[in-house]
Formats: structure tokens, C-alpha cells, sequence
């Protein structure tokens, strides 16, 4: 063989070696197909016939992900339910940064079919993705090809979830970083945040904005318009008072987000915040313009938080039960 020829089979059969070592720790493409072939028909089936019945689980899918994933790794810990008599640390759904969170209980009820179907082979974890990934075709979104293999965390990381899930109030340059700490960049950043396209916000994370003052960054006649929905400074957080992200497509994954930031009538402060960045602002404008572009950056910015961290043959494990850490 030739020098360039030796060379050029040495570099091959590292990069096999590469690919067949790195392969057993990666998510891939159809993970579930011979063990489980009619995994993510099941899960499709499911999150479409809850979306028929209750159109606001498509969106809390969505949200349910992005809390799942951000904190530490995409390994179901947002599900456990762990008490603390029992010594364990409570549930992350404690957190005050989960306030608003519903409808995680569908998760179980996918779960348990699966479980009928091919017992302790599918993570709770592969399920939340999954049935984020088609949720958001219900709603708008793009149809993606999503990689499988997630295992399940033995833990829950109730104490730490302020370290990675910002507040409604951060500083647009605390958010960027935390999102750049598992690999999203300030474009991708903008286009997740187009997920509050729909769905709701509670007012005790509204009146700061509308209390004592509007600020002046909201536009003033939404500012009115938001305090007739919260008219109280000092809401009662367990009372259901809120308003919706989009007046105009409430339940439609699209660019109205951007065009409402541009408009100041963004609700979060960390939204409206993407409207006075030099940073974010040419991202903005760009989704504003172009709801096709927007679908696809969101897209692939949702692939990559799926794919934060994830917990492959090194470690966790395929929960029996979402809600617990296998006896
Ligand atoms: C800086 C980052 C983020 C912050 C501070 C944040 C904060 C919030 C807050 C405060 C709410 C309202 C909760 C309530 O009052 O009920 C909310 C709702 C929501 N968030 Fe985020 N969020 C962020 C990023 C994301 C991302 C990346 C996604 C998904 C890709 C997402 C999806 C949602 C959805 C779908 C809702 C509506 C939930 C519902 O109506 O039940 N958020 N978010
Ligand atoms: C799934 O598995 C079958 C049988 O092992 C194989 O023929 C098929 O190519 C696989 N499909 C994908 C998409 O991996
Ligand atoms: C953010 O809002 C919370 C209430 O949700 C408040 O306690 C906190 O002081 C606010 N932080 C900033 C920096 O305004
Ligand atoms: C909108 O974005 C898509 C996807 O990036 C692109 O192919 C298309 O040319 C854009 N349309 C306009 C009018 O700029």
C-alpha cells in the first residue's frame, strides 16, 4: 500500500473506531426500532388524541421539555416524585421556577402503554421528547427527525433548578449564558423563546411589570389591557389569573411572538428584553418576518435542547414508573 494509501486507511478505521465507540453513549435515530418498533407511533397516537381532548397539552409538552432538559441533562428528573421522609430530595416541580407547569401527569399514562407494549425498554425521558417533538407539529411547528436513547435519572435536582432555568426577571445577558452553557447559541436562544407564542403567564409574574407603574417599556394601551386581567398588585398565587402570550393565535406555535416583542406588548420581562439587544434584536426582526424561517430555527434549536447532556449506557436507568427511581 502507498503511503497516502496507509494513511488514508489509518484515518478510516479511527474514525470507525471512533464512531463504534462514541456509538453506545449517543443518541441515534430509531434507538427503539427492534426493541420496541411501535414506540413512537404510540407516543404520536397518544399526544394527538390528548391534544383533541385537551388542546393545552400540545403546549405544555413544550414547556415541560425545556424544564426536563435545562437542568442538568433530558433525563425525566422534572417527573420524580420523591419525598423527603423517604430521604430523598423533593420533586423539582417544588421549585418556584416550575410555577404554572401542567399536565405532566399524561406522561404516566403514555408510559404505562408502553410499558404494556414492551416492559422496561422505553425511558420516561424519550417520552417527554418525543411527545414534545409531536406536540409541536399539532400546533405549527415543523415535523423533525428526533434522536432516541435517553435513560432516566436517578435523581431528582430540586435544589439546583435556579442555577439553570432563569426567572421571568433575569437580565437578557444571564440568559443568553445559561442557554450557551449546554450549547445554544443567541440565535437559537431567540428562536426557543418563540415557544411563548403560546400558552399563558400567570399574573404574580406579570405585576411587576403593571405595579406601581406600567413599565415604559410595555406598550401603554397593553399595559391597560394587562391590568384589567391581573387587577391586583399583590395576586393570590394559588388564584388561576392570567393572560395569554398571543391575543391573536393563542394556540398557534408562530412569529407573532417577535412581532409582539417588536410591538412591546411581549409579557415576560426576559421577552421583552430580546427587542433591545443588539445582540438578539437582528434575530427578532428576522423571525418577525419570516414565520418559515422562524419554524425552522426553532426546530433545530429544539433538537439541540433535547440532546443536552443526555444520559446513555454510563448511566441512570429505564424507570418503571416516571414518577420513581426504580426500587
Ligand atoms: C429565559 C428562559 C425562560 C423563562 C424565564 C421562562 C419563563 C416562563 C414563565 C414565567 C412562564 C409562565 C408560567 C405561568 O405563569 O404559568 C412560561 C410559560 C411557558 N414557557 Fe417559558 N420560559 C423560558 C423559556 C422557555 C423555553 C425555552 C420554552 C420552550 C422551548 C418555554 C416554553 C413555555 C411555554 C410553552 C409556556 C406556556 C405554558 C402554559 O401555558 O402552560 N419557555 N415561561
Ligand atoms: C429497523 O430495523 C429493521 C430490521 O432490523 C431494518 O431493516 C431497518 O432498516 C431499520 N430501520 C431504520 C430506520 O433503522
Ligand atoms: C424578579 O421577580 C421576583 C418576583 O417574581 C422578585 O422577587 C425579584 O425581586 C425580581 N428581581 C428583579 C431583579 O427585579
Ligand atoms: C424565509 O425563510 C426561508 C427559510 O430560511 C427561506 O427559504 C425563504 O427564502 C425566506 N423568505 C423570504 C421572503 O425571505
Amino acid at each position: 500500500m502507498s503511503p497516502v494509501g496507509s494513511k488514508f486507511a489509518f484515518l478510516l478505521l479511527s474514525e470507525l473506531l471512533l464512531f463504534n465507540l462514541g456509538k453506545s453513549h449517543q443518541l441515534i435515530v430509531n434507538y427503539y426500532n427492534e426493541t420496541c418498533p411501535r414506540a413512537e407511533h404510540i407516543i404520536k397516537q397518544q399526544v394527538f388524541s390528548l391534544y383533541k381532548k385537551h388542546g393545552n397539552s400540545a403546549i405544555s409538552w413544550i414547556r415541560n421539555l425545556f424544564h426536563d432538559c435545562m437542568v442538568k441533562s433530558c433525563d425525566a428528573s422534572l417527573l420524580l416524585e420523591i419525598k423527603e421522609e423517604e430521604g430523598g430530595t423533593v420533586s423539582e416541580m417544588k421549585s418556584s421556577r416550575s410555577f404554572g407547569i401542567r399536565n405532566l401527569k399524561y406522561v404516566n399514562q403514555i408510559k404505562q402503554l408502553l410499558e404494556n407494549e414492551c416492559p422496561d425498554t422505553v425511558s420516561c425521558a424519550d417520552i417527554m421528547a418525543l411527545a414534545a417533538r409531536d406536540a409541536i407539529v399539532l400546533i405549527g411547528g415543523l415535523e423533525m427527525e428526533m434522536k432516541t436513547g435517553r435513560r432516566d435519572s436517578r435523581e431528582s435536582y430540586e435544589g439546583v433548578v435556579e442555577e439553570f432555568i432563569p426567572n421571568h426577571n433575569d437580565s437578557l445577558s444571564l440568559v443568553l449564558s445559561r442557554f450557551q452553557d449546554i450549547g445554544i447559541d443567541a440565535q437559537a436562544t431567540v428562536a426557543l423563546l418563540g415557544a411563548h407564542s403560546v400558552g399563558r403567564v400567570h399574573c404574580v409574574n406579570l405585576v411587576n411589570r403593571l405595579y406601581p407603574t406600567v413599565d415604559p417599556t410595555l406598550d401603554p394601551d397593553h399595559g391597560e389591557y394587562l391590568k384589567r386581567r391581573c387587577p391586583s398588585p399583590n395576586p393570590d398565587p394559588k388564584a388561576v389569573l392570567y393572560a395569554r402570550n398571543d391575543l391573536e393565535t393563542p394556540m398557534v406555535l408562530d412569529n407573532n411572538y417577535y412581532k409582539n416583542v417588536l410591538g412591546q406588548k411581549a409579557l415576560l420581562l426576559v421577552d421583552q428584553q430580546l427587542g433591545f439587544s443588539p445582540i438578539t434584536l437582528p434575530y427578532v426582526q428576522q423571525m418577525a418576518s419570516n414565520n418559515t424561517y422562524f419554524l425552522a430555527q426553532f426546530a433545530m434549536a429544539v433538537l439541540l435542547l433535547s440532546e443536552n447532556a443526555p444520559l446513555t449506557d454510563g448511566g441512570g436507568e429505564i424507570r418503571k414508573d416516571c414518577r420513581r427511581v426504580n426500587k
